[in-house]
C-alpha cells in the first residue's frame, strides 16, 4: 500500500521441493508443519514499526532476557488462507483479525500494528509461500501472527522493543476424529479469566492457564474443556480454545455473552448467517443449569463449538464432577451442520460471498 511498510524478500535457500511438500500436504495434521518462509516486522519506542521482511522460517534469536520469556508480553491471531477451485487464495475477514489484534495489543501494552500493514503482512507470506496453500477439501494454510515483547530488560513495564511476526502452517481437521462430535469437560476447579483480566484478549497466558484442565479433560476422554465464569454463579464462558453455541427448538441460537471471553470470529460470522435465515440470536449469560435443563426437557436441541482451527464442531456431551449432559443431536445437529455448510461454502468459494468477507491474497 502507498503509505504502509515496505517489505523486503529473502527467498529461502533451502525450500523443500515439490515431491517433499506433497508429502506434507497430503495429510497435514494441524500446527505440526510450516512453510518455507516468515514475516518479521520490528517495533521500537522511537523508530515505530520498521524493517519489514519476508525471509526464510527459522528460529528466533532472542536475548534470554527478552520481557516475553519472562512477564509473558505476547498477543497472537488465528486465520486461513483458502484455495478455490479456480487455483485462486482467499482469506475470511483478516481485518476482523487485524481489529482484534489492536485490541488484544492495547489490553497487553503492546503497539498496534494497522489493518492495512496487517493484511499486507499476510499476502506477502502467502504469496512467498503460496505452493504450500493446499486444495484438498476442508484443508487450508493455518496463518498465524503474533507479536512479543523483545527488550532485554527484566524491569516489569511495557516492552519499548517488540517484534511482529507471521508463520503459516497447512491444515487438516483441527480433532483428529475431523467433524465428528466431541465431548467436553467441565472444570469447577480452575478458570481462565476473570473480571477485568486479560480474558477477551488473545494472550498466550490465557491458555497456560488452560492447559492443566485441559489435561484433566484428556484423562476424562473428553477433548475440550469448557470455563464456567469466576462467579459463583456458574456461567459459562468458553472451551480452551473455541466459542460455543446452544440451539433451541424455536431455532434461536444463545452464547455468552462475557468480557472476559475471546470475541470469536467464526462465532460471529455463523450468527450472522443464522441471523440472516430469519434465526434470533441471543448474545446473553448463560448458566450451566440452563444448559442441562434445556437439554432435559428438549428446549435446547443442538450444541456446538466454533473456532478459526476447529470451523464448527458439534458437541456430543458434557461431563464434569457430578453433572452429565447428553446431547439430542449427537451426530451434529441439522442446524450446526448447515451453518457449518454455509460458512465454509463461502470459505472455500463455492457460494457467492455476499457479505464481503474474502480477500484475495
Ligand atoms: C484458533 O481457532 O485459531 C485458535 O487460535 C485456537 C487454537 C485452539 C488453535
Amino acid at each position: 500500500s502507498e503509505f504502509g511498510l515496505q517489505f523486503e524478500l529473502t527467498p529461502s535457500s533451502t525450500a523443500r521441493d515439490d515431491a517433499e511438500r506433497e508429502v506434507i500436504l497430503s495429510d497435514p495434521g494441524f500446527g505440526k508443519h510450516f512453510t518455507d518462509h516468515m514475516v518479521t516486522i520490528d517495533w521500537s519506542l522511537d523508530a515505530g514499526w520498521h524493517d519489514a521482511s519476508v525471509h526464510p522460517y527459522g528460529p528466533l534469536q532472542l536475548d534470554p532476557s527478552a520481557s516475553v520469556l519472562h512477564y509473558a508480553q505476547e498477543i497472537f491471531e488465528g486465520l486461513k488462507a483458502y484455495r478455490h477451485a479456480d487455483g485462486s487464495v482467499w482469506s475470511f475477514r483478516p481485518d476482523a483479525n487485524a481489529r482484534r489484534l489492536q485490541r488484544s495489543a492495547r489490553r497487553l501494552a503492546l503497539p498496534e500494528l494497522s489493518t492495512d500493514d496487517f493484511v499486507e503482512s499476510i499476502r506477502q507470506i502467502v504469496r512467498a509461500d503460496l505452493d504450500w496453500v493446499p486444495s484438498a477439501p476442508e484443508t487450508s494454510l493455518y496463518l498465524r501472527p503474533f507479536m512479543i515483547a523483545t527488550e532485554a530488560f527484566l524491569g516489569v513495564r511495557a516492552a519499548q522493543e517488540v517484534a511482529y511476526h507471521v508463520i503459516a502452517s497447512p491444515a487438516g481437521a483441527y480433532f483428529t476424529g475431523g467433524v465428528s462430535p466431541v465431548s467436553i469437560w467441565l472444570t469447577t476447579n480452575y478458570a481462565r479469566a476473570g473480571k477485568g483480566g486479560t480474558g477477551a484478549a488473545k494472550t498466550g497466558g490465557n491458555y497456560a492457564s488452560s492447559l492443566l484442565p485441559q489435561q484433566e479433560a484428556y484423562e476424562n476422554g473428553c477433548q475440550q474443556v469448557l470455563f464456567l465464569d469466576s462467579s459463583e454463579s456458574n456461567y459459562i464462558e468458553e472451551l480452551g480454545g473455541m466459542n460455543v453455541v446452544l440451539v433451541k427448538k424455536d431455532g434461536t441460537l444463545v452464547t455468552p455473552d462475557s468480557d472476559s471471553i475471546l470475541e470469536g470470529i467464526t462465532r460471529d460470522s455463523i450468527l450472522e448467517l443464522a441471523e440472516a435465515r430469519g434465526h434470533r440470536v441471543e448474545r446473553r449469560r448463560v448458566t450451566i443449569d440452563e444448559w442441562r435443563d434445556g437439554v432435559a426437557g428438549g428446549d435446547i436441541v443442538e450444541v456446538f463449538a466454533c473456532g478459526t482451527a476447529a470451523v464448527v464442531v458439534p458437541i456430543a456431551e458434557l461431563k464434569g464432577e457430578g453433572i452429565h449432559i447428553g446431547s439430542p443431536a449427537a451426530e451434529g445437529g441439522e442446524l450446526t451442520m448447515s451453518l457449518r455448510a454455509e460458512l465454509t461454502d463461502i470459505q472455500y468459494g463455492r457460494r457467492p460471498d455476499v457479505h464481503g468477507w474474502m480477500t484475495r491474497l
